[in-house]
């Protein structure tokens, strides 16, 4: 039988298991990272999956950098560097490994100092989302890098914080646009449900949107008092809106089977056009979550145009599903 080429992909430290099981077929695991072989599908758990790496051993910075750039300049021959392109180094959740890391970047920008014009092109740090060309390290300890020129990336990446956001979890929702490829417009409408204290909503009004904030509990910070926030204070579970309205968040602190029947039920009424909704799976198997989001029984991904789950830089026990349904449900 064919062995398929394994792909190593990278998730937020402490839930390799999660992204283990997701990949299957595991080859080898440590913190931050899962080697297994590639299927080609998109992975919540996955930040970023390094494509059919090469992997490198050597005992010093420089040897490592050595073979990283003996790799980059042996796989440019027939390549043309006319626009950006993603250069990315990145370490292993282990103690003194990040510095390590740095180093090996350092040395290697030494070794190909010939290839200034190149190098000058290249964009540091996670790519955006989708399936990209450039150089792509990842170091799983002192001694071992894998490299690689294709990667592709979750869109999961660490957000600005803003000190008028009422919570941390603002920058979910900021994230999330990058996942979904769009955030709220000037004029559009956002019906958020489990809104205080108010980051998702002050998110959504900072970009011109109007936003009903459906929540007991009260407003702070920037969302409090905002002219374009609008605080109903009721049950979410009994909340409809009239007219729909083109989006839909929803970050209820609450039993994410319940959440994923309330996001069946606005989408299959057409209530929203586009959403972003935060599951709490705490104790529940997240991959069991996932299977039945995707299932025909909701008939939610049947009625997206896209549908993407992410375990966000920014989520911790959660994952979160960005979606846009397709026009014709689109009311
Ligand atoms: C994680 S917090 C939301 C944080 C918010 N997204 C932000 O950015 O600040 C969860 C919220 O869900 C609310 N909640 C839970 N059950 C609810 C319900 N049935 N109806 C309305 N709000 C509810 C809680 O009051 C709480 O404020």
């Amino acid at each position: 039988m064919r062995q398929k080429t394994p792909s190593l992909h990278i998730c937020q430290a402490g839930f390799e298991p999660f992204l283990a099981k997701e990949a299957g077929s595991t080859l080898a695991k440590g913190p931050g990272w899962v080697l297994a072989e590639d299927d080609q599908s998109e992975l919540c758990f996955a930040h970023l999956s390094i494509l059919k790496p090469i992997e490198l051993k050597a005992a010093t910075v420089n040897a490592l950098a050595g073979g990283v750039a003996d790799y980059f300049l042996r796989t440019s021959v027939d390549e043309r560097y006319e626009t950006p392109w993603p250069l990315y180094f990145e370490a292993a959740a282990v103690e003194g490994l990040k510095a390590r890391c740095r180093s090996v970047e350092d040395a290697f920008h030494g070794r190909v100092s010939r290839m200034a014009r190149v190098i000058k092109l290249a964009q540091n740090g996670r790519p955006e989302i989708g399936e990209r060309r450039g150089l792509f390290v990842y170091l799983t300890d002192f001694g071992r890098a894998f490299a690689a020129r294709r990667a592709r990336a979750g869109g999961q990446r660490r957000m600005a914080d803003d000190p008028q956001a009422p919570s941390r979890s603002f920058l979910k929702v900021e994230e999330a646009y990058g996942v979904l490829g769009e955030a709220p417009q000037p004029g559009q409408t956002v019906a958020d449900l489990g809104a205080a204290p108010g980051g998702w909503s002050y998110s959504a009004a900072k970009r011109g949107a109007r936003v009903l904030a459906v929540d007991n509990g009260p407003l702070k910070g920037g969302a409090s008092g905002n002219p374009s926030i609008k605080h109903a204070e009721q049950d979410a579970f009994k909340f409809q809106p009239r007219p729909p309205v083109d989006w839909l968040f929803c970050d209820l602190l609450d039993e994410p089977h319940k959440v994923l029947e309330l996001l069946r039920l606005w989408v299959e009424g057409r209530w929203c056009s586009r959403f972003i909704v935060n599951l709490k799976f705490g104790r529940h198997d997240p991959l069991l979550l996932l299977r039945e989001v995707f299932s025909e029984r909701t008939g939610i991904a049947q009625r997206c145009a896209i549908l993407r789950a992410r375990h966000l830089f920014h989520d911790r026990e959660e994952l979160t599903l960005a979606g846009r349904l397709r026009a014709h449900e689109v009311v």
